[in-house]
């Protein structure tokens, strides 16, 4: 991956508030307040746990309304047979292949004007707007797409860069399983190694939660769901 420059202000969450700079020139005097937003906080957890392990989990990144919008229209499209078979390799030879994964999805477009798509594509330009100035990633473009597994699907140990797919920095996962409970499975599994031992880290896909991941760094699997299935994965471009 990019080596990551930090402006480093803080180096834990959550912030003392307010902060106060003072800042004398010329004799005079003065003092700066500033907060953060709450979004600008998680951010700042985001980045610091993908720093510091190469992952981070986010709750309630979307409240239980934008969950809601957002599934409304996710349910809209796949009624209207708009999502497919999701694929393995590149874009111009998709091929399906069902013992690796079994999701069906849409891709997001950038310019949509669906109110609940808006606000989760806007949240996720302000993550790439904040991540540009803090962490200078020359994050260009991103791709998004709605996932939906049926009850059994699953998606094996994989990597996002697979096939040079082009230009994956940070892969973003948005879950919207509202009720989701341990039984209904369909967990994602992380893989890290620390002391040379390869460690599992088993994420439950709830409701308004965010992942991210370093796409390079980090193989990672879905477990097989016993619920129907719900989440919006995005990818941060470099190109
Ligand atoms: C993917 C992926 C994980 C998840 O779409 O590439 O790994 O938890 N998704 O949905
Ligand atoms: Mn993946």
């Amino acid at each position: 991956m990019t080596e990551v420059l930090r402006i480093s202000y803080k180096n834990s969450l959550p912030l003392p508030k307010p902060q106060k700079t003072l800042v004398s020139l010329a004799g005079l005097t003065r003092v700066f307040v500033w907060e953060m937003t709450v979004q600008e906080q998680q951010f700042e957890l985001i980045i610091e746990g993908v720093l510091a392990n190469g992952y981070a989990v986010c709750d309630d990144f979307l409240d239980k309304t934008e969950v809601q919008n957002l599934l409304k229209t996710f349910h809209t499209r796949y009624q209207a047979g708009k999502f497919k078979e999701a694929g393995i390799g590149k874009q111009s030879k998709v091929q399906t292949a069902t013992q690796i994964r079994g999701d069906e999805i849409l891709w997001l477009e950038n310019e949509s004007e669906d109110l609940a798509e808006r606000v989760l594509l806007d949240k996720n330009q302000a993550f790439i707007d904040y991540l540009n100035q803090t962490c200078y990633l020359g994050i260009k473009d991103s791709e998004i797409h709605f996932a939906k597994y049926d009850i059994g699907k699953f998606y094996r140990r994989h990597r996002d860069t697979f096939q040079a797919q082009k230009g994956r920095i940070l892969s973003v996962i948005y879950y919207l399983n509202l009720d989701w409970i341990p039984a209904d499975g369909g967990n994602l599994l992380i893989y890290t190694t620390e002391n040379n031992l390869e460690k599992t880290i088993t994420i439950s896909p709830l409701a308004g939660r965010l992942v991210c991941f370093e796409s390079e760094k980090l193989d990672h699997e879905v477990t097989e769901a016993f619920a129907e299935r719900f989440s919006v994965t995005g990818w941060l471009l470099n190109k």
